[in-house]
């Protein structure tokens, strides 16, 4: 897909997995609407990067936020392509030491920020790439949502977090199946152990036995290699409906 004169948003597009998607989206002459709730981040990257990078501020759980955000990237031009990266985890058992129950706020909360927020942009995104002109391969827009190995291999107090990740892998078929129609395709990043600010907070010895659990290469995942994966996906044409791991063979374990 070209992407001179095309427009792109990535949620969550001011840090981490989404900071380096949207600096290659950018490099690769999108006009990248940066949809974030940080507002400090989102304005100081849009401004490095310079051009038709434009920040939005907005919270991904919040509809109306979700609306603006996609218009404004819509007025920058066809809106093509949509990451969805906005998220985030808890670590919550299903009952507490004390034997208590797992609070169903905090669930509700991850559910809403990793889930609804996810539904929220990928429904409007797709809303306006229906009204795009086919590009010269046919696609009107390309979707990529962001879940998780926990979808598959959820670990101890990743409750909440694998329960919206899986629904994020379960939403991946239909959506590119209902969107067929309007020539969308949908595809969905299931990252592992990546060094963006959540792992870099980490004590040196915990980052070093977390590269260590991973099969080869013994590393952390680095976040342009994600972003390297959305170009991909945004590339290939034949790429629909899928869930691809990007983890570096783990298979995580209990804990
Ligand atoms: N880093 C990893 O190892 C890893 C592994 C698997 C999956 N993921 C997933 O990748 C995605 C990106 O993670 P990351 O590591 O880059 O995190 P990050 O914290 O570096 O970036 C997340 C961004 O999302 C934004 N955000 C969070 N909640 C929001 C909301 N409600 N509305 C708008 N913006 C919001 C934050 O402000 C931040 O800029 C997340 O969905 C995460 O669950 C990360």
């Amino acid at each position: 897909m070209d992407l001179q004169g095309a427009s792109a948003i990535v949620t969550g597009g001011a840090s981490g997995l989404g900071e380096a998607t949207t600096r290659r989206l950018h490099g690769a002459g999108a006009a990248v609407t940066i949809l974030d709730r940080n507002a400090e981040q989102g304005e100081a990257l849009a401004k490095e990067l310079g051009g038709q990078a434009n920040f939005a501020p907005a919270d991904v759980t919040k509809y109306e936020e979700c609306q603006a955000g996609v218009a404004q990237a819509a007025a920058n031009g066809p809106l093509r392509v949509a990451v969805n990266c906005a998220g985030m985890g808890i670590a919550v058992r299903t009952i507490n030491r004390d034997n208590t129950p797992h609070d169903p706020a905090a669930f509700k909360f991850l559910i809403d920020i990793n889930l609804i927020g996810t539904f929220n942009v990928m429904t409007l995104a797709a809303s306006s790439m229906a009204t795009n002109d086919p590009d010269p391969g046919g696609d009107r827009g390309v979707i990529i949502n962001t879940a998780s190995v926990a979808a598959f291999d959820g670990q101890i107090g990743q409750l909440a977090y694998s329960a919206s990740k899986g629904a994020v892998v379960g939403m991946t078929l239909p959506a590119a199946r209902d969107l067929s129609a309007v020539n969308i395709r949908v595809n969905t990043i299931a990252p592992g152990l990546m060094d963006t600010p959540l792992l870099a907070m980490l004590p040196e010895p915990a980052r070093a036995s977390l590269a260590a659990s991973v099969l080869y290469p013994k590393r952390l995942g680095i976040p342009d290699e994600f972003a390297n994966l959305a170009m991909a996906i945004i590339d290939n044409g034949y790429l629909n409906g899928e869930t691809i791991r990007l983890d570096g063979g783990i298979r995580m374990q209990p804990k």
